[in-house]
């Protein structure tokens, strides 16, 4: 992607996000059936649509499915219409599967892209131990000290008094022991059943009241997340976490240094990345798909790193129109 030029160049995540509405349409209308893999496939068929029209040369380093076997747009995957720039691409057509199955809040559709090479490859390593804050915690919290710490710190550093913060952290039973760490400090929580990258997100968005991200969540989620947060000015610390002795053996045969921290700059090496999100369900980020009188509105976030221009963007679709354009694929 050309750096070197004064003038502003393409924005592609205003391309961007025409995949990621079109992934959030289609999913949606698979919200609360109970069908995960039917609300994946029809992100995945949908976004796939768009993305093949997208002027790039697209390689995903980040598919959709290691964890869940899911649908997949996937990992190696030729992606646009093969014309420059060339980028790495890292998608997740819905974030929150089960949130949407069950037409639970928060689900939303996600998409990444950097200059060639510049993007963390996590192979089969699913989770990551994360910590994400939004632009007040840079330099204020570091993954490897106690949450305690962190917490006291980043209070300090936002004006607040810790019983005041606010922390979101998926309700798992891993997270037991941390969650009673928040707990003895006074800090808020707001346990979440899925969906981290919004939430991490949400740490860089005001009008969201959350103020750090903590636990162990999905690795390829951590690296959408670092282009999010290299727009809003946030950051997001990660160590990757094994569940087991095998994955252990199968990272450190691949090469992977387990007891690194992997920062923002780790996680996408350049700052000519770009991030687009849709909402899928209403949540505490973005407004979910509405359906109204033969239209579908959408919400959605287009971010752009290296100018750090954050953009909330609705829109208003026609469905019948787009079935004329593209076929039923992202709106059936
Ligand atoms: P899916 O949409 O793929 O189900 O991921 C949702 C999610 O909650 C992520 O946001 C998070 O990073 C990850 O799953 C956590 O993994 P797990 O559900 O296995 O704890």
């Amino acid at each position: 992607m050309d750096q070197s030029s004064s003038t502003p160049n393409r924005n592609l995540a205003l391309e961007l996000v025409r995949t990621t509405e079109a992934a959030a349409m289609a999913a949606s209308r698979q919200m609360g059936r109970g069908d995960k893999n039917a609300a994946d496939q029809a992100a995945v068929d949908a976004m796939r649509v768009v993305l093949n029209g997208v002027q790039m040369d697209g390689t995903v380093i980040i598919g959709e499915g290691e964890k869940d076997e899911a649908p997949m747009l996937f990992n190696g995957e030729k992606i646009g219409n093969g014309s420059p720039p060339h980028t790495d691409i890292a998608v997740d057509p819905i974030d929150g599967t089960t949130l949407t199955a069950y037409g639970r809040s928060g689900a939303i559709a996600v998409i990444a892209a950097a200059e060639q090479g510049s993007m963390f490859d996590p192979g089969p390593l699913v989770y990551m131990e994360k910590i994400a804050v939004g632009p007040e915690g840079v330099g204020v919290v570091d993954i490897r000290q106690p949450i305690e710490d962190n917490l006291h710190a980043l209070a300090k550093a936002k004006g607040k008094n810790v019983r005041e913060l606010n922390v979101m952290i998926l309700d798992r039973p891993r997270h037991e022991k941390y969650i009673a760490q928040i707990r003895d400090v006074g800090a808020r929580i707001s346990l979440i059943s899925d969906g981290d990258v919004a939430g991490a997100i949400a740490t860089a968005w005001p009008e969201s009241g959350v103020d750090l991200l903590f636990g162990i969540g999905g690795t390829p989620e951590g690296v959408i997340t670092a282009a999010a947060l290299k727009s809003m000015g946030g950051d997001l610390q990660g160590k990757l976490w094994m569940r087991n002795d095998e994955e252990r053996k199968v990272a450190e045969e691949a090469g992977f240094s387990l007891n690194k921290i992997l920062g923002m700059n780790d996680l996408i090496s350049s700052t000519n990345c770009f991030f687009a999100a849709t909402g899928i369900t209403s949540g505490s980020l973005l407004k979910g798909v509405r359906f109204d009188k033969g239209t579908i509105q959408t919400q959605s976030l287009v971010m752009r790193g290296r100018s750090g221009t954050v953009r909330l963007i609705d829109a208003v679709h026609q469905p019948h129109k787009l079935a004329e354009l593209h076929g039923d694929d992202f709106v059936a």
